[in-house]
């Protein structure tokens, strides 16, 4: 079963990249051959892609911002056999109604929200366009905020968790300001593949966040299940 992740908010350096990143990287290490779709022009995923080795569990990249992209159905098409999970990267400032499209048959839509007033405030503004314009139903689920780069026992981190209370939307997990992210990045790493010793404090937040993706009931099958972009698709692939 393919399952869809999308990683969105339009507020830049919100964690998006490094979200989404990490994800296809545990999820290649667990063998359910991830796609890796990056719908940023700036394609800070497609670069950390390329930096994988041989010998590192193989992500399957899309490069969906190339400009010669044109949406269509036979999309499906390129993402290889057996792929179970798909994670988009989205770009900083999509606007409302850039929304539906990139949310369309989503199993799950991840936010990141930073600890700031600035960040507390696009998030709201970010899931009411989810609600509003892209019309996903709360009920549905298919939303979960990540609070990203926390400080614990910071009076902006307990402002930022008393406003997660109110938007009645799941925080799944809570990510810990860490260097380990930036180490891991510029080696072409995920999180999971550096020394358990190391990150275990990092990989710890990660479970919540993981098991709240797999419990993910299925879309319906009237739903959509990826985003259609033409056969043409320039395809990146790291490792194998
Ligand atoms: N939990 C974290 N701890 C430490 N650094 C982090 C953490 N999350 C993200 N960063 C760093 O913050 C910066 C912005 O993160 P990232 O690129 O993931 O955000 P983004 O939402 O994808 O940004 P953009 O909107 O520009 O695409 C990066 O340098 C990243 O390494
Ligand atoms: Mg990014």
């Amino acid at each position: 079963m393919t399952r869809k992740i999308v990683v969105l908010n339009p507020k830049g350096g919100s964690g998006k990249t490094t979200i989404a990143i990490n994800l296809a990287a545990y999820y290649a290490a667990q063998g359910l051959g991830p796609v890796l779709m990056d719908h940023d022009p700036q394609g800070s995923s497609t670069r950390w892609l390329k930096k994988r080795l041989q010998d590192q569990p193989r992500i399957h990249g899309i490069a969906a911002y190339e400009k010669n992209f044109r949406v269509t159905r036979s999309f499906l098409l390129r993402i290889p056999p057996g792929t179970q999970r798909v994670v988009i990267d989205t770009p900083a400032g999509v606007p409302a109604h850039g929304m539906p499209d990139l949310v369309k048959g989503a199993d799950a839509i991840l936010v990141p929200v930073l600890p700031s007033d600035i960040d507390i405030h696009a998030c709201s503004k970010c899931i009411s366009d989810l609600l509003l314009v892209a019309k996903v139903r709360r009920s549905e689920g298919r939303i979960g905020v990540v609070a990203n780069r926390v400080r614990r026992n910071t009076v902006v981190f307990n402002t930022l968790m008393r406003f997660l209370a109110t938007l009645q939307i799941p925080v799944i997990t809570t990510l810990r300001d860490s260097t380990n992210y930036l180490r891991a990045a510029e080696l072409g790493y995920g999180l999971h593949e550096m020394k358990p010793y190391l990150v275990r404090e990092d990989t710890e937040t990660w479970l919540p966040l993981i098991d709240w993706l797999e419990s993910r009931p299925p879309l319906g099958a009237t739903a959509s299940p990826v985003p259609l972009v033409e056969a043409s698709t320039p395809v990146l692939e790291a490792a194998s």
